[in-house]
């Protein structure tokens, strides 16, 4: 109760920050753990979502960015430099403006999604398009940050940055009272999985959790390396976010796995657009489609079997939907004109 403090003060213990530094915070974390009745029915588990796009720029990313930032701040660097397919971007932008540092981003062009481009615009980064896409954004952001030590990476190669990530699988287990049986997330870069499991298992090494959950990875079928084993040279998906095709998290993902009997599995452009549809037109909740893809893998693990009847499952969903409105209104019919009468108004209800 009272005030949220940002995740740094929240979990000041468990995060890399030491006591004289400056905390750059827009507020990040303590989002809601939302139960997903329609969800549960049909699985017949007992689901919440994490809705991670309640963050203070509409993703998950802005957990990690809080400390990353900070960081960059006590380092002494003037700029700040990402990679981005658009979320990292937005976030990057919104907190370099907040610690008055500069701050560019380096996005495959043509491949972000409207809103996050409206958000690195209006928090004036200069936005750096590449004819390329995230994989050779990030090794572009990796060389010029070696070449030029002024200047922060704060991709989530960025340790700091898995660290304030990890503040998400905390508020679980806080709000919980345990750990989910089971942890569904979208995996692109493989960094927030890595976090999330690194969380989990503090957590549970300091007895503040019996068990641990099982991590469930998945991937859009176009840009799956770790279902795979094998990076993907040309990957393709509607959901641009994870779009990616060589993971610089990749070993932090298969440990997730490996360590936690869990999975990867792929999920088509068409099982993500499903439950992103599902999401916002059954359970109320709008997200974009990469963070749809959690729960298109939750839909699919319950079809094959692969997730036991009773668990408890987090579905972790990462992005705000309003991120991607052209997705949004793809198949939109055209908004009616009614006549200004409200007889007209109440056959449309009685219609639905
Ligand atoms: N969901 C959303 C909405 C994302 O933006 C991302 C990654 C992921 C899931 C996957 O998380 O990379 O930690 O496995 N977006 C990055 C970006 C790559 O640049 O915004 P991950």
């Amino acid at each position: 109760p009272g005030h949220w403090p940002g995740v740094i003060e929240a979990y000041r213990d468990r995060m890399p920050v030491r006591p004289d530094w400056t905390v750059v915070t827009l507020g990040e974390g303590g989002t809601p753990l939302l139960p997903a009745p329609r969800l549960s029915e049909r699985t017949g588990c007992q689901v919440y979502l994490k809705v991670d796009g309640a963050n203070p720029t509409g993703s998950f990313k802005d957990r990690g960015m809080t400390m990353a930032v900070t960081a960059a701040l006590a380092e002494g660097k003037q700029s700040v430099l990402c990679a981005s397919t658009g979320n990292t971007s937005a976030s990057a932008a919104a907190y370099a403006t907040r610690a008055g540092m500069t701050c560019a981003v380096l996005v495959p062009q043509g491949k972000i999604a409207l809103g996050k481009l409206a958000q690195a615009v209006a928090h004036g980064a200069r936005i750096l398009q590449i004819d390329g896409n995230f994989d050779d954004c990030l090794e572009l952001a990796r060389k010029t940050t070696a070449d030029y030590p002024a200047i922060a990476l704060v991709n989530s190669v960025n340790p700091t940055r898995i660290a304030g990530q990890a503040s998400a699988a905390y508020e679980i287990c806080d709000q919980l009272g345990r750990a989910p049986d089971v942890h569904c997330l979208p995996v692109g870069n493989a960094g927030n999985i890595t976090a999330y499991w690194k969380g989990y298992r503090s957590y549970h090494a300091d007895g503040l959790i019996a068990g641990l959950p099982r991590m469930f990875g998945f991937q859009a079928a176009g840009s799956a390396p770790l279902v795979h084993g094998a990076p993907v040279t040309e990957p393709e998906t509607i959901a641009t976010a994870i779009r990616i095709g060589a993971p610089a998290s990749w070993k932090g993902a298969t440990a997730a796995r490996d360590e936690s009997d869990g999975k990867f599995a792929a999920v088509t452009d068409d099982e993500i657009l499903a439950a992103y549809r599902m999401l916002s037109a059954e359970e109320g909740v709008f997200v974009e489609p990469a963070s749809a893809s959690s729960v298109a893998g939750l839909l699919q693990s319950h079809g094959d079997g692969s997730l036991p009847q009773g668990s408890l499952v987090v579905c972790t969903v990462t992005g705000h939907g309003l991120k991607d409105p052209d997705t949004a209104l793809l198949t939109a019919p055209e908004p009616e004109v009614v006549p200004i009468d409200p007889g007209a108004v109440a056959s449309a209800l009685e219609l639905v």
